[in-house]
């Protein structure tokens, strides 16, 4: 396994590398939910590039870059391990060199949720994910479900420049209580790990309804606030929306995805679950005239 750590020592190791280049960008911290992400590009692509960057300019300044865990090391080990072919780890001047003035802007999915509570944070996400995209060549790119608003900007990203590289999704991993892995897990205490469960129930909730027939979605926000409220979570939001767009919706017509983004003290989770589509109701037998049978 190559680490490179400058821009140069990247364009060596690919300069060898067979294609497809099939690229998992990260911020380290690897969990389950990463590593589901490098096995799939290993198993599709002649290399397997994973990049670790805990990218500054998506925090904003209240957040927690700065304590954001750095367990390079075990990183390191964890790729090695998943036979990863190349891992890029730049320090922050390889990313954002003197003189750098560029920002990519996605407006549409980017607009609602996770845009509103964090302003400026999808335009840190789109500036980086351009970059590592085309320093590493990538063909393909894995992104998991469970950062769902980032993975529509990143889509829209690629579709609207045109990127010659193909955004592969992957579903969210879970504990078997169904708590989202996140690198920011590790800020719970145990009490607060036990609460979190609501987000994922109440989206559980919200998906079980739909699939019992309701279609109006004011009810089913509500029933997904009502969990976490009682499991005393404060709530950035709670909606159901169009899958692709993020747009509010009013009533279930096709598919949606549930999403939420909670607080408990300092620590911010978010999660989503797809809604399925309402059943095609079927039409009740009409009843036939009876026939007349002549005599
Ligand atoms: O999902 C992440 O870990 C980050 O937002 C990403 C895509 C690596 C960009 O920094």
């Amino acid at each position: 396994m190559i680490v490179a750590r400058s821009r140069a020592e990247l364009n060596t190791a690919l300069d060898g590398a067979p294609r497809p280049i099939g690229v998992v960008p990260t911020m380290g911290a690897l969990h389950e939910g990463h590593l589901a992400l490098i096995r799939r590009a290993r198993a599709e692509n002649a290399t397997a590039l994973v990049t670790i960057f805990v990218n500054p300019t998506q925090f904003l300044p209240h957040e927690d870059f700065s304590r954001y865990p750095r367990p390079i090391e075990r990183d390191l080990a964890l790729c090695e391990q998943s036979a990863v072919d190349i891992v890029f780890t730049p320090p922050v001047e390889e990313m954002y060199p003197p003189g750098f003035a560029t920002t990519v802007v996605v407006q549409g999915p980017s607009r609602r949720w996770e845009g509103e509570h964090r302003p400026g944070h999808f335009n840190g996400v789109a500036t980086v994910v351009a970059r590592l995209l085309n320093l590493t060549r990538a063909d393909r790119a894995y992104f998991g479900e469970k950062d769902y608003q980032q993975l529509q900007v990143v889509r829209r990203l690629v579709a609207d420049l045109a990127l010659p590289v193909d955004i592969v999704s992957c579903e969210t991993v879970r504990d078997p209580d169904g708590l989202a892995l996140s690198s920011r897990n590790v800020y719970l205490s145990e009490e607060q790990r036990e609460q979190a469960l609501a987000l994922s129930r109440a989206l559980r909730t919200a998906a079980g309804l739909a699939e019992a027939g309701e279609r109006d979605i004011p009810t089913l926000e509500a029933a997904m606030r009502e969990v976490v409220e009682r499991a005393g979570l404060e709530i950035d939001y709670l909606v159901v929306v169009d899958p692709e767009t993020l747009e509010p919706l009013q009533r279930l017509e096709g598919a949606a995805r549930a999403l939420g983004a909670v607080r408990l003290g300092t620590v911010r989770l978010i999660d989503n679950l797809p809604i399925p589509p309402p059943r095609p109701t079927v039409p009740s037998p009409t009843l036939e005239s009876p026939t007349r049978v002549s005599s």
